[in-house]
């Protein structure tokens, strides 16, 4: 083979490695929507029923919690921390989310207690059908302060 033929057998393969990387990123980006359910779409938390008042429950699948406060509202909360974006257990001992990374605490509500997150937890719409709590989670919403109108009646 002469030079000039291996380097363009050459620059032909690494192109095909190419194309082939770039639609491996591009099946990554869209597979949510590919998959009704999964983060980045809508997905359902269960039955109303299921959540107590004044419990606090993750939905693994959908990355947030459902947070049933005692007036009988709903917020769906991403798991997302407000600061640099790790993700924010609940201390079910503590009733209060803390971060592991930098210390932020949050309440059952998603409002910032202390750290240095400058919002509460950010929230998704919910929509209730036929007792059926459905998370849009495509649509994050930033919120400066909790309002109790953010919360879905059930
Ligand atoms: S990422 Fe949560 S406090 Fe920094």
């Amino acid at each position: 083979m002469t030079r000039r033929g291996f380097l363009r057998w050459a620059l032909g393969a690494a192109g095909a490695a190419l194309g082939v990387q770039g639609a491996v990123g591009f099946w990554s980006f869209f597979k949510p929507w590919i998959h009704p359910g999964a983060f980045g779409s809508k997905v359902s938390a269960g039955q109303v029923a299921e959540f107590d008042p004044g419990t606090v429950t993750h939905v693994p699948q959908g990355r947030f919690y459902i947070s049933r406060l005692e007036d009988a509202g709903v917020l769906a909360l991403w798991h997302r921390c407000t600061h640099l974006g790790c993700t924010v257990p609940w201390r079910e001992d503590e009733a209060r989310f803390r971060c592991p990374c930098h210390s932020s605490i949050f309440n059952e509500k998603g409002e910032v207690l202390g750290g240095p997150a400058p919002r509460p937890l950010d929230i998704f719409p919910i929509e209730i059908v036929d007792g059926e709590i459905l998370v849009d989670t495509s649509s994050p919403i930033e919120r400066d302060r909790f309002e109790p109108s953010q919360a879905t009646q059930v």
